[in-house]
């Protein structure tokens, strides 16, 4: 009897697993990690954060160049208009056993972020899922729509929020960045 609910709660559990791991931080199927690199722009983003809430609208846009690191992950570089100063900042994403699914050590806030290439036709757009793995921002979620140009268009951005709605974030919580007058353009 014992051995006999002992497999059944097995069976409950890989099943839970196993939705848990393909929702809400699956990957673009095939991910093809040399096609997704080069500069993005960070056009939308879209968090329940009440600092990002609070933020959202003082925001803009950032140029990101992703190059591959040594150890399979990937290191992005963005740029970025900060009180009226250019500033670059990069993360490296370790790689995880799932192509396109990543995991980022934040030093800032000490604690483990998922970060998830969701969907991309990496000529255009790409849509990104992070969210807090463990400590205190666990709870943390936030989505990111990459563009390949810095004028995307309405299509994609309505594409993007009913993504960030199949991510239990809601319309409120979404921004679309401006364009900045300097930091992110070719000759800079
Ligand atoms: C953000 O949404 C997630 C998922 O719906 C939830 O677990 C979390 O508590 C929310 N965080 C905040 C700060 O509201
Ligand atoms: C990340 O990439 C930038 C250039 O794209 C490079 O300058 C920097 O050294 C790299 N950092 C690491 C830790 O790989």
């Amino acid at each position: 009897m014992a051995a006999r609910n002992m497999l059944w709660v097995g069976l409950v559990l890989l099943g839970v697993l196993g939705t848990q791991a393909n929702d809400p931080n699956s990957a673009q199927p095939h991910f093809l990690i040399d096609k997704f690199l080069g500069p993005w722009y960070s056009v939308g983003l879209a968090s329940n954060a009440s600092w990002f809430l609070e933020k959202k609208n003082t925001l803009s846009m950032c140029k990101t160049t992703v190059v591959p690191s040594g150890d399979g992950g990937l290191n992005l570089t963005s740029t970025f208009l900060r009180k009226n100063q250019c500033e670059t900042r990069v993360v490296l994403l370790q790689p995880t056993a799932h192509p396109g699914q990543y995991t980022y050590h934040s030093p800032h806030w000490g604690s483990v972020h998922s970060v998830s290439v969701v969907e991309t036709n990496y000529e255009e757009y790409a849509m990104l899922f992070s969210k807090g793995l463990d400590g205190p921002h666990q709870d943390f979620r936030m989505a990111s729509l990459y563009s390949r140009t810095q004028t995307p268009k309405a299509e994609l951005k309505e594409d993007f929020a009913a993504f960030c709605k199949s991510q239990g974030l809601t319309e409120d919580t979404i921004v679309f960045l401006p364009q900045p007058d300097k930091c992110i353009n070719e000759q800079e």
